[in-house]
């Protein structure tokens, strides 16, 4: 990743930080997929999501790329868990972690 690309992301997550949690993502302008971390996102959700949901369809857990379930729907699940899904801890997907997944698992739902 360029320094500049690098810079953008570090800031976009303080920029983002800074708003409520449970809002969405209010952008207002359109930004490339990699600046919203789209591909750590992937990386991440490769780690410790695609066992359970292989590429955002359904096996030991529901498809999750089908569903137009918000961000922090999806964060409160990572950071939960469901039943049979464990609950993520900060210290193992951090929250700017978590919304790279999400980001991916946005996008994998746009390309559906
Ligand atoms: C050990 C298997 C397992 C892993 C790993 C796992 N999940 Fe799940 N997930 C499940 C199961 C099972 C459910 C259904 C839970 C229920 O409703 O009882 C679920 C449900 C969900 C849902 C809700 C789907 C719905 O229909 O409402 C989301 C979103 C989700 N998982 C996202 C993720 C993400 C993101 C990750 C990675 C950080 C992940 N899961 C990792 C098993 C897993």
């Amino acid at each position: 990743m360029s320094k500049v690309a690098a810079m953008f992301l570090l800031f976009l997550s303080l920029a983002m930080g800074a708003c409520s949690a449970r809002r969405g993502m209010p952008y207002t302008q359109p930004i490339l997929a990699q600046e919203k971390g789209v591909l750590e996102g992937k990386m991440l959700y490769d780690r410790y999501c695609n066992s359970c949901h292989p590429q955002g369809t359904s096996g030991l857990g529901p498809a999750i790329n089908n569903k137009p379930l918000p961000g922090f729907m999806i964060r409160f699940q990572i950071r939960h868990g469901v039943g049979v899904m464990p609950a993520f801890k900060r210290e193992v997907i951090s929250r700017e972690e978590s919304k790279k997944i999400v980001a991916y698992l946005k996008e994998l739902r746009r390309l559906d």
